[in-house]
């Protein structure tokens, strides 16, 4: 599995959103990542379902990722598949029904994920990780882009990869909070897939965006050709 590059639209300008989606599209970004707040679970509000539509409208090559931090996931479900979504993940403590969760993704033909907080040990996903397509971990606190990636992050990577190997569960592992060059590549040599990019890897660069995208796969993916 090689390197997934997925940009964070939260961090984009929303005055030039749509150029600089197809920069994003341009750089070679094979999942976008789209942030959808209630103002409950986190108190912030970022993307309303209808951005995927158009999305999907304008770029349908391109998996969108819903990464839902909402308190009733349940309810996104429906509108979520009617507007094209490709993969929805949800925090594990937004639900008492997380299998449910799961099921009702997949019986809409969408790829199911969970999300771990910070705080959480990782041996909470014990009970769903044979039926996760992705596993999100939070490297930072959920809400808000342009946080610092929090310390013992790469640890908890690590254990999660080394529950996966033992368990020979095939989820994919998503890094999503802070990543930057030096993190980043830590975890490209533990083996995490899908890398949620933002402030330190492709927007605030000194870089246009679709050249951070390429230079971001470039370097993920020599990295992880030395595993
Ligand atoms: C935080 C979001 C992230 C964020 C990532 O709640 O889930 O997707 O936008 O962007 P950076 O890495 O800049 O914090
Ligand atoms: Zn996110």
């Amino acid at each position: 599995m090689s390197i997934i590059n997925a940009p964070s639209l939260a961090n984009c300008d929303f005055l030039t959103f749509g150029e600089q989606v197809k920069e994003l599209v341009d750089g070679g970004a094979a999942w976008f990542h789209v942030d959808i707040m209630d103002g409950h679970y986190v108190p912030n509000l970022c993307f309303p379902v209808k951005v995927i539509s158009e999305l999907k409208k304008a770029y349908p090559e391109v998996l969108v990722d819903v990464h839902l931090m909402v308190t009733d996931p349940i309810a996104y479900i429906p509108q979520l598949k009617a507007q094209g979504t490709d993969y929805v993940s949800f925090h594990m403590d937004a639900t008492n029904f997380s299998r449910r969760v799961i099921d009702m993704i997949h019986q809409q033909g969408m790829k199911a994920g969970v999300v771990l907080n910070p705080s959480q040990n990782i041996s909470v996903l014990n009970p769903v990780l044979e039926y996760v397509d992705y596993v999100v971990v939070m490297t930072v606190e959920p809400g808000y882009a342009g946080q610092k990636f929090m310390s013992g992050s790469v640890e908890r990577i690590e254990e999660l990869i080394k529950v996966r190997t033992e368990g020979n569960y095939s989820f994919l592992i998503s890094v999503d909070g802070g990543v930057d060059y030096p993190n980043a590549l830590a975890c490209a040599r533990l083996g995490a897939e899908v890398y949620v990019t933002g402030n330190f890897t492709v927007f605030k660069q000194d870089l246009p965006l679709a050249e951070a995208c390429r230079k971001f796969q470039k370097v993920m993916e020599e990295e992880q050709a030395k595993r």
